[in-house]
């Protein structure tokens, strides 16, 4: 196995009282797709946020080819090559989809500064930059309807086009494929197998279980905050553990 891209050392992130995360450990190596599974309130997300840079775990390391990041900030961790999605869609509504892949470009290179990346963006050709991240995720046609205006699955290509504008080594997206229609759901499928060709990792959080099992070499499962089971996706589907977790409350998810 090649070596590993990110090394999460048992983590814990902890909200007043609750242990959202409860030392979780696991490894992504190069090319490769994990998925990040568990039943609602698990803690996937959360573990996203401690990886992301959006708040330091409370406990444990996460390593970046080798260099602990803890404490980075997601704009410092967007430079180290961690590019994310958010669960909950949120682009710039007011702008274009291609003036939200403009911001994403030039974020890193102007610090965040919207207006600097805005008005930059004639002279530095990253206009051209934009169009050709539209074209790889499907969204050249609509790139200048205001993004507000876009159904989800629209929205959710948005998140990917802007997560990929950072040219990230690791990607982790978080269920870019909730409320898409099956066609959709293969586009997108077909997209992330293609990042992988280009050699980056992907971490990705999916509910739906036969697009993570179908898309992922290994999962890790979580359960209130724990590490259930890891493995390949045909070990974990059976764990009894894993269909317990998952049956047993009745969630969006079923490993059968
Ligand atoms: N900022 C926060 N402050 C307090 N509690 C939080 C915070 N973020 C998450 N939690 C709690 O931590 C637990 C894990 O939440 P998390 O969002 O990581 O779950 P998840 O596995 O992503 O679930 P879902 O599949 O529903 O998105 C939940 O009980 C949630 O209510
Ligand atoms: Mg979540």
């Amino acid at each position: 196995m090649s070596r590993a891209l990110l090394e999460v050392h048992g983590i814990s992130v902890v909200f007043g009282g609750l242990r959202a995360v409860d030392d979780v450990s696991f490894e992504i190596h190069d090319r490769e797709i994990l998925g990040l599974l568990g039943p609602n309130g698990a803690g996937k997300t959360t573990c996203f946020n401690a990886i992301s840079g959006v708040y330091p775990p409370t406990l444990g390391d996460i390593l970046l080819d080798g260099a602990r990041t803890n404490g980075a900030p997601p704009h410092g961790m967007a430079r180290l090559g961690v590019g994310r999605t958010f669960q909950i869609v949120r682009p710039f509504s007011g702008l274009s989809v291609r003036e939200n892949v403009i911001v994403a470009l030039g974020g890193p290179r102007y610090r965040g500064n919207l207006l600097r990346s805005l008005t930059s963006w004639r002279k530095k050709g990253i206009a051209d930059e934009a169009g050709a991240i539209l074209d790889r995720v499907g969204l050249l046609d609509v790139a200048d309807r205001t993004s507000g205006q876009l159904p989800i699955g629209s929205l959710r290509r948005v998140e990917i086009a802007r997560a990929l504008a950072l040219s990230p080594r690791l990607l982790l997206l978080d269920e870019s494929f909730s409320g898409l229609r099956s066609t959709e759901i293969a586009q997108i499928e077909e997209l992330i197998r293609s990042i992988r060709e280009d050699g980056v990792s992907v971490l990705l959080i999916e509910h739906n279980m036969k697009v993570a099992m179908g898309l992922s070499d290994r999962v890790v499962v979580l359960d209130h905050g724990r590490k259930l089971a890891e493995g390949k996706p045909s070990e974990v589907a059976s764990n009894q553990a894993v269909i317990e977790a998952y049956l047993g409350r009745g969630e969006r998810g079923n490993v059968a």
